[in-house]
């Protein structure tokens, strides 16, 4: 680690938990210390020592442009000199709201919020207050944000009530979470024929992208489509990872199922601090001041985060972006399993679209349910991680993160790529 990122580190860890104000960037999972970013342009980051990374992180999934994208950062600041924040009804969060409805057919309506966090959780309560019902299904391995009643243990087994994941989680916040497994419609039919009649929704990562990246088999989405109708409990697709990257219509459209509700953030906000949740109409004016469930945000649909989300989703909307995302990631998908191939290892590569995961599965065996990721070698993962940074290339400090591709993302990029892979594998061997 460069000395200013030590020093800034150091700091950091004098006035903040751990230096951090998110826990995956402290590094904990691959041990070490983070770098302390000083500019990001492209699909690069530059430290502040003035190292540059070819970066597969991405913000987490929000720079799907690549960073300092010319045309957001001219509507950031046209919209800053407008002013930064007014606290009433503007004219973006009107032309957001429309673009987002229109792009996803399942959404009458939309409201903004400030976090893929409070998305997912407003959405937990819109659903019980629309159907009157106190419980909510989630899956083992879906990270959802973290509010109190999302917050369970993954890993439980099926059927059994939830416990909590974090100290300061009560018992009774998180009574009514039941936590079934991953690609497991068995499972999902046994949970509804016990509690169907008390299940206010049935919450999912339609692409499960917090254990690594996990694809649902087939059939599994239609099948907890028809199980939540049958019950009359509503399915919530948490698209807060996979909204406007995987397309337009997000996963939902990939996959041709209508959710009830879905939450989205990261792409959305162009980058800047943007959540928002959708569904049907009459769902939604469920929310005060129409409805009685009530939500709320001093600094939602702020003008800048407006502007911000609507310069990204224009440029998504003008064609062609997806198809060259795609383009890269067959290149990528292909400069990666020739390094594989080359050191003779089988481990797991999966891709959809942008978004990629190396498992570091020893078997080599595909990766379906969170259960499978735990079997991966984390140690490896960070030996691998660490191999990479040294070499300029920086993929998620953990084995359970997916990565990121963005249009900025190019030959170059991909040259980098490969060469800090094969000298990486070549020191394994
Ligand atoms: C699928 C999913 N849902 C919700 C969240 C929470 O979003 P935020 O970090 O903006 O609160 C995340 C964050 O990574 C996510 O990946």
């Amino acid at each position: 680690m460069g000395h200013r990122s030590h020093d800034l580190f150091l700091r950091a860890k004098k006035v903040t938990p751990g230096g951090v104000h998110s826990p995956v960037r402290a590094f904990r999972a691959v041990g070490g210390e983070p770098f302390f970013v000083a500019e990001a342009f492209g699909a690069r980051l530059r430290d502040a020592d003035g190292k540059e990374y070819v970066d597969y992180v991405g913000s987490w999934g929000p720079a799907i442009l690549g960073h300092a994208h010319p045309e957001i950062i001219d509507s950031v600041r046209n919209a800053a000199g407008k002013g930064i924040t007014f606290g009433t009804p503007h004219e973006g969060e009107v032309e957001l709201a429309s673009m987002i409805c229109r792009m996803v057919p399942s959404l009458g309506k939309v409201r903004f919020c400030n976090s893929g966090t409070e998305a997912t959780m407003s959405c937990v309560r819109l659903a019980r207050g629309f159907t009157r019902r106190n419980k909510i299904v989630k899956f083992a391995g879906c990270y959802h944000g973290h509010s109190d009643a999302l917050l369970v243990a993954a890993g439980s087994g099926p059927l059994t009530l939830g416990k909590p994941d974090s100290a300061g989680v009560t018992h009774g916040a998180v009574q009514d979470t039941l936590i079934l497994p991953f690609n497991d419609l068995d499972a999902v039919r046994a949970c509804f024929s016990k509690h169907g009649n008390e299940i206010a929704a049935v919450l999912i990562e339609p692409v499960p992208a917090n254990v690594g990246l996990i694809l649902p088999e087939n059939g599994y989405l239609q099948g907890l489509r028809e199980e939540t109708e049958k019950y009359g409990s509503l399915l919530v697709f948490d698209e807060v990872m996979t909204g406007f990257r995987l397309g337009l219509g997000g996963a939902q459209d990939l996959y041709r199922i209508r959710p009830d509700l879905t939450a989205f953030g990261k792409v959305i906000g162009g980058g800047m601090p943007v959540g928002a949740f959708g569904g049907r109409a009459e769902i939604m004016d469920f929310l005060a001041p129409e409805g009685p469930v009530y939500q709320a945000g001093t600094l939602s649909g702020n003008p800048m985060a407006m502007a911000a989300g609507i310069a990204q989703l224009k440029i998504l909307e003008r064609g062609g972006i997806y198809e060259r995302l795609e383009a890269t990631g067959v290149l990528l998908e292909k400069t990666i399993r020739e390094c594989l191939d080359g050191a003779g290892l089988n481990y797991p590569f999966v891709r959809l679209g942008s978004m990629f995961c190396l498992f570091l599965q020893p078997e080599g065996r595909k990766v379906k349910n969170l259960e499978d990721a735990k079997s991966c070698d984390r140690e490896g993962y960070a030996k691998l991680f660490h191999q990479l940074l040294e070499e300029g290339v920086y993929f998620p400090p953990s084995q359970y993160e997916t990565c990121f591709l963005s249009t900025a993302h190019g030959a170059g990029e991909l040259e980098l790529t490969r060469a800090a892979l094969r000298k990486a594998f070549d020191r394994r061997a």
